[in-house]
């Protein structure tokens, strides 16, 4: 058992996505990569596999961001007075020009990959831009990196900026899949950790005929696809003109076609009943970004509504609509706007539970990542046996109390309280980091 080993700590993991596994002094094992289980004690049959002793620190499973754009980080917090189109105009767009040059986007998504590294979460849904050479590039960082991710290059060819408006955004694409099967670097070796997902970056900016050849593409390599829906109401006023013949914004990806693979759509904060009969009959899954919605004035998602009705939820950044990458601030914000949806907006709505929110950061969008084609991936985000080994070792230290807690309640000021300054240790696929 020359690749197992055990972590040994106060160990926590979702039980439900209603509940949690608690285990003072319990015993995590990784076994090539995946969990184990869970023990109080080490079996009798892993006596000799080597115990790292993490005793009287948190252990948790890796956290997922669901929906993030790189080129954004560079200029996360500026602009956050404005509403969504009003800042992809002014910030979003003239910045993602730049990444037509290498060496910027060299120093940028460096900044990028660094951080997210030195935070806590290990998987990551990611959008670059329309460039194919500065995206393969990102792809090789990543995957340098050891963190596990789907990187989509973006595609655009309408009511964009001529310096991101594409002339053929479908070749862009088949050139993009072609160079990046050859593997890093155009063949020093294999992707591991790092696949493609297709990224229309939302309907107004992709006309009818690429969104089929982008289904199309999609028929044949059976990749994930990612994108945008309802997320602000002008948005939705514009999406309405554009496709006037669909019944609503999820209708009109669903009527090219591009909701018959893996999808995760982003936001969903104005989905009516028929929106999530479809997102649930096509099992999308759903990247809630609360910070992002507050930030652009988007509004706050029925997540009780998606989860009630089993339509799969994760939580994303969406920086910079998010200005903190760390899902911990994800998951609290999850928790705040549920609050002020329910006061303010849908009584009969129940606020989320640390619980519920916390499952949302670690299964819930680590699910994403299961048994998808074209890659080894397993699922993250729990520590059941045969699911992912991505855990995080939190040690609290100044966060310590006046008085000893219980798990539940370390875990929620860990949440709220921790910065990357409290990982102790970050392993994703069994691999410290
Ligand atoms: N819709 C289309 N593009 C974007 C983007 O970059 N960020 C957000 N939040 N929404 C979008
Ligand atoms: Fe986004």
């Amino acid at each position: 058992m020359s690749n197992s080993f055990f972590l040994k700590g106060d160990i926590c993991w979702s039980a439900s996505p209603h509940s949690l596994h608690t285990i003072e002094g319990g015993f995590l094992l990784c076994k090539d990569g995946k969990s184990g289980g869970v023990f109080s004690e080490v079996p009798k049959a892993y006596e000799a596999v080597p115990v790292k002793d993490f005793s009287g620190k948190l252990i948790i499973p890796g956290l997922t961001d669901l929906h993030i754009h790189a080129p954004q980080f560079a200029f996360r917090a500026l602009g956050m007075d404005m509403e969504l189109l009003e800042w992809l105009n002014t910030h979003t767009f003239p910045e993602e020009t730049k990444y037509r040059d290498l060496d910027y986007a060299r120093k940028a998504y460096g900044l990028f990959v660094d951080d997210i590294k030195k935070g806590p979460n290990t998987r990551l849904c990611v959008y670059a831009t329309i460039h194919v050479p500065a995206t393969l590039l990102l792809m090789d960082m990543l995957e340098e990196s050891g963190l596990v991710s789907f990187v989509g290059k973006v595609n655009m060819d309408r009511n964009s900026p001529d310096s991101l408006r594409e002339d053929d955004s479908a070749a862009a694409t088949r050139q993009w899949l072609e160079s990046f099967s050859k593997g890093r670097g155009g063949g020093r070796g294999p992707y591991k950790n790092t696949a493609a997902i297709l990224t229309p970056r939302f309907t107004p900016s992709c006309t009818d005929g690429l969104m089929k050849s982008l289904a199309e593409i999609q028929k044949k390599g059976g990749l994930p696809l990612q994108s945008h829906l309802s997320e602000n109401l002008k948005e939705i006023e514009w999406v309405k003109e554009l496709c006037p013949a669909s019944e609503n914004y999820g209708a009109a990806y669903a009527d090219l076609g591009l909701m018959d693979g893996p999808t995760i759509m982003a936001h969903c904060v104005w989905s009516d009943k028929k929106e999530m009969e479809l997102l649930a009959e096509k099992n999308v899954y759903i990247a809630h970004c609360p910070q992002s919605n507050t930030n652009l004035s988007s509004g706050i998602a029925p997540i009780r509504r998606f989860m009630e009705r089993g339509i799969p939820v994760g939580l994303g950044s969406d920086v910079a609509g998010g200005s903190n990458t760390s899902i911990f601030r994800a998951v609290s914000d999850a928790i705040a706007v549920s609050k002020l949806r329910q006061v303010l907006v849908a009584p009969d709505e129940k606020a989320l539970t640390l619980e519920e929110a916390f499952y949302l950061g670690t299964a819930g969008g680590g699910a994403f990542f299961g048994k998808l084609s074209g890659t080894d991936f397993g699922a993250a985000g729990s520590f059941d046996e045969g699911w992912d080994f991505d855990a995080l070792v939190i040690d609290e230290g100044n966060l310590a109390d006046t008085v000893g807690r219980s798990i539940r309640e370390r875990l929620e000021r860990a949440v709220y309280l921790s910065d990357d300054r409290h990982i102790a240790g970050k392993y994703v696929r069994g691999v410290p980091l």
